[in-house]
Formats: C-alpha cells, structure tokens, sequence
C-alpha cells in the first residue's frame, strides 16, 4: 500500500512526466490534479486522481496530499510552493525554482516556516547513469574537468512566455540543468556539490531569447568546468563531459528513451587508461534502472533525510546562472548581484 498521497499543480508538457513517475512509484499514490486549463485536467483523469479541480486549493483542501509536485512556469511557482508549504505539504519545485534567486530566497524562508521538506526537481542529476559515472570518478581519484553543452532554438511559445515574465532568461530557466549538472558532476562526494570560487563567463546577445554563454567555472577542489550554452542555433543538443586522472566519460543527454520507459540518457563513451571502458555501468548502487528524483524524494520524506537538491543548493545554482548570464569575472561566493529584474 502506497504511504504517500501525492498531487500535482500544472498539468502541462512537464507535469505528464511527473504523473507518470507517481503512477511508477510505489510509495506514491495520485489523490489530485489541478490545472487552469479544462482540457489538461480532463487529459491529466487518465492518472485517475481521487480529486481534480482548477483551483489548486480547492484540489488542496478535498486531497489533503502529503507531496506536492509544482509543475508550473518559473513564474507562477512562488504563491503555490508557498502555500503548500505553509499546509505542512512536502512540495517538489520545478526547475528554474522561480524567475529569479530572490524568488528561490523566498521559497527557503516558507520551507524554513514549515514542517515540511522541499525538492529542487533538478532531475539530471538523478540519472543513475550519471550517479554511476560520478562514483566512477571518484574511484578514480575524483574529478578534474567537466564540461557542458545545452544548446536548444527556443519555440515561439518560449519566446511569447520570457516577454510576459512568466519566464527568466533561457540560460536560467532551461541550460539551469547543465550549470547545476556542472556542480554535482564535479562534487567530492556522491552526495554533495562542488564549491565554486570564480566564474569567468563571455555572454553576448542577438536577440532577448538569443543567448550566447560560454563560461569558465573554477571550484574549490580545483578542477573547472566549461558551460557552452547557446539558444537560437542549429537544434536542441545536451551534451557533458567528466574526467579524472586517465578516466573521461562523454555523456549525449540528447536522445532520450520514449517516456513510457522513464527518461534516460542512452549515449555514454567511456575511456580509461587510453583505452576504451567497456565494462557496463553498474546502475545496482544507484538505485537501478528506474531511480530517479521521485524515488529520492519519496525515500527522503519517509526516513526524514534532506533531499541532494535542496532549495538553498538551488539557490546556489541559480545564483551561479545569474552571474554567468551577467558576464560576471572573478570570484564568486554565491552572492553576486543578479542582474534579473
Ligand atoms: N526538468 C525538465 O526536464 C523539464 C522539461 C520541461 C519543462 N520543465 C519545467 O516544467 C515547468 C512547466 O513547463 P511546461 O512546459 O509543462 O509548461 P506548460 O505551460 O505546458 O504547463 C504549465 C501548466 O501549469 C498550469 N498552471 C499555471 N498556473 C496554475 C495554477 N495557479 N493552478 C493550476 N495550474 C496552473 C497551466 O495551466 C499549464 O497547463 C516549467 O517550470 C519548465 O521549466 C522541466
């Protein structure tokens, strides 16, 4: 018998995969949708929730869910994580977690407020592939290089959306995946983050959803990291690379398995050595084939550990796409001044 009730607020593009990964979750069952749109709630009656409104606290009130999974805009998202926080429901927050770090800032202080615990749904992060070949770096002494490519040509929809503020800057609310995925690849345990130190990033622009990044990310335990992230080129591609001493893997994040078989990253080149790496990855001490960031945080909330991609490490992550979208030179400490309005 599943032991959590579970919701979701925005039943969109976004919000199927997270009905989808209730529905595969043993510990989660679906008591609620909510969704503005008529059409989206009735589509969303297919995860059969015992409650469906528009309004999300009317959904709320009759569900009285223990997890919320807050699948809206960067825009929308404060009122709701707030307010779900404020009910005492643990609550998973889309990625950008909000259109700016004081909108993250803010969602700490209501967590802080709260008996309950919330997620930054960094879902790369999660992959257990990734999980084995981070393992695999730190067997081999940890890391000393990595490196990101997020490219994507934003659709008209995107575009429409950034202009009505419901979105930030695209390097923060979509390349947001491969700067966060630049820490944690380059974290000096399994479980935490690198610290960066500086940050020198070379930003220009043709058009507002025409960005141009490429940065250069110093950590603490002295490996760097390079983000190239590019919106209005050729076609979406996420790409990343992590290396120790004589051990490099290439990771393509870009072709995905069909949802229905959860999303995973299905090209990894390995080498070690000079030679290739053939051995398989070992998904075993990862949580196998299906672990993903649904399973952590059902995991987290029933033994009360903290989730990896808690808000203030998200607060982190946003701070740092901040200061790369600002062209920010020299040291960071997580405090540069945003240049978002
Ligand atoms: N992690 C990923 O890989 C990934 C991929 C795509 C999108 N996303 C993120 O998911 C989020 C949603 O993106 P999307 O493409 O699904 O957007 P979408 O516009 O398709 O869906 C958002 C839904 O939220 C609903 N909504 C807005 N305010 C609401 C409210 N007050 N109550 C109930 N419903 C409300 C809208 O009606 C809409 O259906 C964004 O933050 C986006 O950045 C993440």
């Amino acid at each position: 018998m599943a032991s959590l009730k579970a919701a979701v607020i925005g039943a969109g593009n976004h919000g199927a995969g997270h009905l989808r990964m209730i529905a595969d979750e043993p510990e989660m069952r679906l008591v609620g949708v909510s969704d503005l749109d008529e059409q989206r709630l009735a589509a969303a009656a297919a995860y059969e929730p015992e409650v469906s409104a528009t309004d999300y606290r009317e959904m709320l009130d009759r569900a009285r869910a223990d997890v919320a999974y807050v699948v809206t805009l960067p825009g929308h998202l404060l009122p709701i994580v707030r307010e779900c926080l404020e009910r005492g429901i643990h609550t998973s927050v889309e990625k950008s977690p909000g259109n700016t770090s004081a909108d993250t800032a803010a969602m700490i202080e209501a967590e802080a407020a709260s008996t309950a615990m919330a997620i930054a749904s960094f879902n790369r992060r999660y992959y257990p592939q990734i999980l084995a070949v981070k393992r695999l770096t730190l067997a081999r002494g940890g890391p000393v290089h990595a490196a990101a490519t997020y490219n994507k040509t934003p659709s008209d929809r995107v575009v429409e959306n950034m202009r009505r503020g419901l979105m930030p800057p695209a390097l923060v609310c979509d390349a947001i995946h491969h700067v966060d995925l630049l820490r944690w690849l380059v974290g000096d345990t399994m479980e935490t983050t690198g610290v960066v130190t500086q940050v020198h990033s070379e930003t220009y622009r043709s058009s507002p959803a025409r960005e141009r990044h490429n940065a250069v990310i110093t950590f603490a335990n002295g490996a760097r990291a390079v983000l190239m992230s590019h919106f209005g080129v050729g076609t979406r591609i996420q790409r990343a690379e992590l290396h120790a001493e004589d051990f490099s893997a290439y990771m393509d994040l870009t072709r995905m398995s069909p949802p229905e078989e959860a999303h995973r990253p299905d090209t990894f080149e390995l080498f070690a050595d000079g030679d290739p790496y053939e051995a398989p990855l070992d998904l075993a001490p990862e949580g196998g084939p299906h672990f993903n960031e649904t399973r952590h945080f059902a995991d987290c909330i029933l033994s009360g550990r903290r989730p990896w991609s808690t808000l203030e490490d998200a607060l982190v992550t946003m701070r740092l796409c901040e200061a790369i979208y600002a062209g920010h030179k020299g040291p960071f400490d997580g405090a540069v001044r945003s240049p978002l309005p």
